[in-house]
């Protein structure tokens, strides 16, 4: 059966960071009335929401019919995908699948997370729920915990160094500063990183993404959408969700990040574009060490040389492959169940030259990398100028 072709035609977002005053359906709608102002043409025919965690966050569920309705929406069919931090992502690709098939012809994408109004212990528990209840949760391991053990592992296994790890938090905090909706906006230098105060070691706190709140929208049309308002399109090329072995310790390999791979190798496949006519990805830089091994499982390093890549300025802006463009998960933010929605975002952006100061000039084809878990759940998307 012939595969309609799929484009992103608007895209609506926040400012990553702290919203007391903002309730979760307040953020959903104002992201997502700013991707419906974007296509005054199109009326959504699903509204597919990416949230993690709304009833601990907010006691809320069922987002879907509420944002509908808050959008005047109300007979629209909605509904929310959960997939950890990766459900903006894996939301983005059951909309773009629908469309693809020709079931539907058009699809909003909102991505959300309210996560300030939690205490800190809250928060950690909320994310902590990605992992098993009765083996991870358990013991009492937080996600910047086993993350912390992953570090140390990479660090000790392949001979990485303090400063290959830090190379990731300096290359998102550099693009952060010229992003109008990153949550933090000051460069930083490889020793803020070594003396900042530990987190779960050898984590410290730059090597986190922080907590703040969110929300990042895209309208997904086919080709009947698509129709007369070719100016502002990007032709999503390729998308595939993976999943690893749940448990990072049943893993036969703890540092391959085998969703990733999967999901990278399989939406490049789909797109029919190769590695190296990426002009940018974005990067689920969660913790240092999850953005050295994604970029590793998608192929632009070898084992073990993530960091010290980046360190080179290997995917720095102006290099072959920028990464992260607009400060990605450390200075952009991870608001975590709208964080795959901003990479779409972000790409749009950079696909029909509205990115601005974090501009990669001429850019033609972006990928980007959302995952859930320690790369339990990948979601990745290809994207390119619209012809
Ligand atoms: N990077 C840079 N600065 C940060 C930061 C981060 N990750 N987190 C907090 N800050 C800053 C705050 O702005 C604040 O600055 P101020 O004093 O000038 O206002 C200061 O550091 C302390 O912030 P606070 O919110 O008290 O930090 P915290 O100790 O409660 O939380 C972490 C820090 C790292 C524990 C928390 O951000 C965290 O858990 N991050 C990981 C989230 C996560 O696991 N996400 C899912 C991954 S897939």
């Amino acid at each position: 059966m012939a595969k309609s072709k799929a484009y992103v035609s608007s895209v609506g977002l926040t400012k990553v960071g702290d919203h007391w005053e903002k309730s979760i359906l307040d953020l959903a709608v104002e992201a997502s009335r700013g991707a419906l102002k974007g296509s005054p043409k199109v009326k959504p025919q699903q509204i597919i929401v990416g949230n993690m965690f709304s009833s601990v966050g907010s006691g809320q569920e069922h987002l879907g019919a509420m944002i509908a309705s808050a959008l005047g929406l109300a007979g629209v069919p909605a509904y929310k995908v959960e997939a950890a931090c990766s459900s903006g992502g894996t939301a983005f690709n059951v909309a773009y699948n629908l469309v693809r098939a020709g079931a539907i012809d058009s699809a909003l994408v909102v991505g959300v997370e309210k996560m300030r109004d939690l205490e800190p212990e809250a928060v950690s528990q909320a994310l902590a729920m990605a992992e098993s209840a009765d083996y991870t949760q358990f013991v009492g391991a937080s996600f910047a915990a086993l993350n912390g053990l992953l570090a140390r592992y990479y660090m000790e296994e392949l001979d990485v160094s303090r400063d290959d790890l830090s190379a990731f938090p300096v290359l998102d905090h550099a693009n952060g500063v010229t992003a109008e909706h990153a949550q933090f906006r000051k460069a930083i230098s490889p020793e803020v990183v070594s003396r900042s105060s530990m987190v779960a070691d050898p984590l410290r706190l730059f090597d986190c993404a922080p907590v703040g709140d969110g929300a990042a929208a895209a309208l997904i049309v086919g080709e009947k959408g698509a129709a007369g308002s070719k100016r502002r399109l990007m032709e999503i090329l390729g998308g595939k969700v993976s999943t690893s072995q749940f448990s990072i310790y049943e893993r036969r390999d703890m540092l391959d990040f085998r969703a990733t791979h999967e999901a990278f190798n399989g939406a490049m496949q789909q797109a029919g574009v190769t590695a190296k006519k990426l002009d940018a990805v974005e990067v689920h830089n969660a913790f240092s060490v999850v953005g050295a091994l994604s970029v590793e499982a998608m192929g632009f390093s070898k084992r073990g040389m993530g960091g010290r890549d980046a360190r080179e300025g290997k995917f720095s802006m102006g290099s072959e492959l920028p990464v992260d463009t607009f400060g990605g998960l450390k200075a952009r933010g991870h608001p975590v169940g709208a964080t795959g929605m901003y990479q779409v975002a972000e790409a749009y952006l950079q696909l029909t030259d509205q990115a601005g100061k974090n501009q990669v000039d001429g850019a033609e084809y972006v990928a980007t990398q959302n995952i859930g878990g320690v790369d339990t759940t990948s979601a990745v998307h290809v994207f390119g100028r619209a012809a």
